[in-house]
């Protein structure tokens, strides 16, 4: 199989609670309205294919441990890819999708799996025929771990907050800013933003890098 990519792939990263979700939602209906062929996906589980792999994950009967969450997540990947991102790449769409390898990195490492394991298996779920299908641009929506857990509870009080969990997001921020750096991805520090504004810098940031046409410029308020 050659995948001859017509379209272009764009991934959002992050933490709990940076808006990724929203950000992609946000994204998908604006690029619609300018007439644009947008599919908006997810991992895990965001095609009917690969639901079932979403309960599996996260049936609270189950407890997989990391090497496991690494297989299933992995497999998850490879089916998505087939089924949904691989075709609308063909067909020219804009796929945008709520997570990729990244978060893989992320979070199967803190489960405990070495590095290197984790990525050997990723560069076999997502290579098709020595192709390997990776975004044209990652976006890494940051934001402090206290504001992200701030922001998921939707409110409260960050006294209250367990110093163990806080230490655990911000060291998965940690994480991703360094996978930021390696795979030279965009980062939106959106710790002090309004989401309408981290919404203006994702749509400069798309047009900058040509991934949506010119007539988007100067959508929001912040140009960084
Ligand atoms: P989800 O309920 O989809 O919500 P959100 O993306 O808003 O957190 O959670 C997906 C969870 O799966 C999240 O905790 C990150 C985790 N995950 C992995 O551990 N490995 C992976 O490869 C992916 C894609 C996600």
């Amino acid at each position: 199989m050659s995948v001859e990519r017509k379209g272009k792939f764009v991934v959002f990263e992050g933490n709990d609670g940076s808006g990724k979700t929203t950000m992609v939602g946000k994204l998908g209906e604006y690029l619609s309205s300018l007439g644009l062929n947008v599919v908006t996906t997810r991992e895990p589980g965001g095609i009917e294919e690969t639901f079932p792999l979403r309960q599996l994950l996260f049936d609270s009967r189950m407890k997989c441990d990391g090497m496991a969450q690494l297989l299933l997540f992995s497999a998850d990947r490879r089916v998505h890819l087939l089924f949904q991102v691989i075709p609308a790449l063909e067909e020219g769409k804009l796929v945008i999708s709520d997570r990729f390898y990244g978060s893989m990195i992320v979070y199967q490492e803190e489960a405990g799996i070495p590095k290197e394991v984790i990525r050997e298996i990723n560069d076999y779920a997502i290579t098709f025929q020595r192709e390997r299908i990776d975004p044209d641009v990652t976006i890494l929506l940051d934001v402090s771990a206290e504001r992200g857990m701030l922001r998921r509870l939707g409110g409260g009080d960050i006294n209250h907050f367990d110093e163990a969990k806080i230490e655990k997001q911000s060291a998965r921020r940690q994480a991703f800013l360094d996978l930021a750096r390696e795979f030279d991805w965009c980062v939106i520090d959106t710790t002090d933003l309004s989401p309408h504004e981290v919404f203006g810098v994702v749509v400069n940031a798309l047009r900058r890098k040509g991934i949506i046409p010119e007539e988007t410029y100067g959508y929001g308020v912040v140009n960084p």
